[in-house]
C-alpha cells in the first residue's frame, strides 16, 4: 500500500480509501443492493490485512447502519490511532423539521449520533455531503470549526457542490477564523470528467485534498455496457449518471485491459490515481477480487498513449452528482 498526506495536512491516509455505502443492512434506507454484516465484515478486515487505513462511510448509509457495520468491524479488527475514518452529513435521517441539512442544530445533533453509531469518540474527517441552500454557510463553517473544537472530528472536508460554493465556504471559514475544508470528495472517473474545469484547479491550487466518489462509474467501467448486476439493476441514483454515449469510453478501458492482460478496474483505477490532482479514489468492494484490483492498480503505469486513447473519447457532460 502506499500512503500520502491528505491536501496540505499532516494526516497520513492509504492510496486508496475503502466506500462503505457498499456495508449496510439492505432493507434500511434506499440502497436495496448493500451487503449485510456477515458478508460485509470479510471484506473490510481484507482492506486492512491490504494496508487500507482509510475508510469512507456516512450518516445517511443504509440509515445508519452501514455507521454501525464499519464501527464494529474497525473495532474488532484494527487499532484506532491507526485508521482514518470518515463519515459524512447532510442528507436526511428523519422526516420532520430538522431531520437533515448543515444547520448548527443538525450538525452538533448529526455528529452525536454518528459517534455513537461508529462506537468510538471522534471521527477523523467529517464531511458535508452536499451544499445546504437553505442554511447560511456561516452558520455551517462555524458549526463545523466547534465539532473540531470539542475534539469530535479531526479535520474537516466537503463533498459534491459547485466549485464556487466550495471557494465561498473556505473564504467564509478564513474571514470568521474558522477550520477550513481540507478535502473534496467529488464525483470522478473516466465517465464523468466535468470536474477538470473548476473544481480540481481550485483544489490543487488551494492544495485541497482531492478523493473521487464512484471512480469506477459504480461498476461501468469494469464490464460490457448494459452488463447488469445485483447492484445495477436497483442502484435508482446511479442509473441517472451515464448516458448511452459513455460506452465508447468503456470499450476503450476494455481494449486497453485486454492488450494489457488486466481487469478492466485496475485500468480505469490507474487511470485516476495518474492524475496529479486525486489523493485517494474511494473504491466500492463488494468481492475479495475488487480489494485485489484496487490494490493492484497502484503499481499499473499507463502509457501516454494508452491515456490519450482513455480520454480521447470523452464529450462533456451535463453536471450531474451534485
Ligand atoms: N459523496 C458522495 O456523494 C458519494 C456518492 C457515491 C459514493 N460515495 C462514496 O464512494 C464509495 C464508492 O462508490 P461506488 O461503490 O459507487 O464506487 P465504484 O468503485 O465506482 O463502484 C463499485 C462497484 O463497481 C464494481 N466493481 C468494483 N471493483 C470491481 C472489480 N475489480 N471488478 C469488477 N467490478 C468491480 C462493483 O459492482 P457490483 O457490486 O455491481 O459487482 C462495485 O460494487 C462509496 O462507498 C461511498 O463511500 C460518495
Amino acid at each position: 500500500m502506499q500512503y500520502v498526506k491528505l491536501g496540505s495536512t499532516g494526516l497520513d491516509v492509504s492510496r486508496i480509501c475503502l466506500g462503505c455505502m457498499t456495508y449496510g443492512v439492505p432493507d434500511r434506507g434506499p440502497h436495496e443492493w448493500t451487503l449485510d454484516e456477515e458478508a460485509s465484515r470479510p471484506l473490510i478486515r481484507q482492506a486492512l490485512e491490504a494496508g487500507i487505513t482509510f475508510f469512507d462511510t456516512a450518516n445517511v448509509y443504509s440509515d445508519g447502519t452501514s455507521e454501525e457495520i464499519v464501527g464494529r468491524a474497525l473495532r474488532d479488527f484494527a487499532r484506532r490511532d491507526e485508521i482514518v475514518l470518515a463519515t459524512k452529513v447532510h442528507g436526511r435521517m428523519r422526516p420532520g423539521p430538522n431531520g437533515g441539512g448543515l444547520s448548527r442544530k443538525a450538525i452538533m445533533t448529526e455528529i452525536d449520533h454518528s459517534l455513537r453509531r461508529l462506537g468510538t469518540d471522534y471521527v477523523d474527517l467529517y464531511q458535508i455531503h452536499r451544499w445546504d441552500p437553505h442554511t447560511p454557510i456561516e452558520e455551517t463553517m462555524e458549526a463545523l470549526h466547534d465539532v473540531v473544537k470539542a475534539g469530535k472530528a479531526r479535520y474537516i472536508g466537503a463533498s459534491s457542490m459547485y466549485a464556487w460554493q466550495f471557494a465561498k465556504a473556505q473564504y467564509t471559514a478564513q474571514l470568521g477564523g474558522w477550520t477550513r475544508f481540507v478535502s473534496m470528495q467529488n464525483h470522478y472517473n473516466l465517465l464523468y470528467r466535468e470536474e477538470e474545469r473548476e473544481m480540481l484547479p481550485l483544489c490543487a491550487d488551494q492544495r485541497v485534498g482531492v478523493l473521487p466518489w464512484s471512480p469506477l462509474a459504480r461498476g461501468r467501467l469494469t464490464r460490457d455496457w448494459g452488463t447488469a448486476t445485483g447492484r445495477s439493476t436497483t442502484d435508482e441514483f446511479g442509473s441517472r449518471l451515464y448516458p448511452d454515449s459513455d460506452r465508447v469510453i468503456v470499450e476503450a478501458v476494455s481494449r486497453i485491459a485486454e492488450e494489457r492482460g488486466v481487469p478492466r478496474a485496475q485500468v480505469a483505477l490507474a487511470w485516476l490515481l495518474h492524475q496529479d490532482t486525486v489523493t485517494a479514489p474511494i473504491v466500492g468492494a463488494s468481492k475479495p477480487g475488487h480489494l485485489q484490483d484496487a490494490v493492484a492498480a497502484l503499481e499499473l503505469r499507463l502509457t501516454d498513449k494508452e491515456i490519450e486513447q482513455l480520454e480521447q473519447p470523452y464529450t462533456p457532460h451535463a453536471v450531474s452528482g451534485h
